[in-house]
């Protein structure tokens, strides 16, 4: 990296298997140990209409309906995470899409072995992350505050 920090907002999301399998506290601590701040949570079952927007750009691919019964299986937990370059951070901690192919170490090579059964969502681009967090929060559910360890862990912020 080149050193210029990025704060940034991204959308994080605790799917229903994660939810099931008792991995909610896990993956937060993940990503608290990183240095990411918590900055909005809610716990909710996801309805058809709002599974079909967030996964709009999948409408045509072979996997969607199995994608959007998936997501609306079971409740999940729906996050807002802030830091530096936070979008890509978390986007590395998660690990790639398929975790059977995802590195030890990330969240989904530890905790998954089913492309679908991946256990978390995160935002693949800054715009993508402003678009989802609309989907699922309204300004006024995202809270603003500081951290006193965020002076040790991003220092130019
Ligand atoms: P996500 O959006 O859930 O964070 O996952 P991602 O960016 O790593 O992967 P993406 O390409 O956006 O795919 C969204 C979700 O669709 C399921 N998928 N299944 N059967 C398949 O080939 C296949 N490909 C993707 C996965 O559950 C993936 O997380
Ligand atoms: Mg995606």
């Amino acid at each position: 990296m080149d050193g210029v920090v990025r704060l940034q907002r991204t959308f994080v999301m605790v799917k229903p298997d994660g939810v099931q399998r008792g991995l909610v506290g896990a993956i937060i601590s993940r990503l608290e140990a990183k240095g990411l701040r918590l900055a909005g949570a809610k716990f909710i079952l996801i309805d058809r209409a709002l599974a079909e927007r967030h996964y709009g750009e999948h409408r045509a691919k072979p996997f969607f309906e199995g994608l959007v019964s998936f997501i609306t299986s079971g409740p999940v937990l729906a996050m807002v995470w802030e830091g530096d370059d936070a979008v890509a951070q978390v986007r590395r901690l998660m690990g790639g899409t398929d975790p059977k192919q995802a590195a030890p170490g990330t969240i989904r090579g530890d905790f998954g072995l089913d492309i679908q059964f991946n256990v978390v969502h995160g935002s693949d681009a800054p715009e993508t992350a402003e678009r989802e967090i609309g989907l699922f929060f309204r300004p006024d559910e995202i809270v603003t505050y500081e951290k006193a360890m965020e002076a040790w862990v991003s220092p130019r912020h």
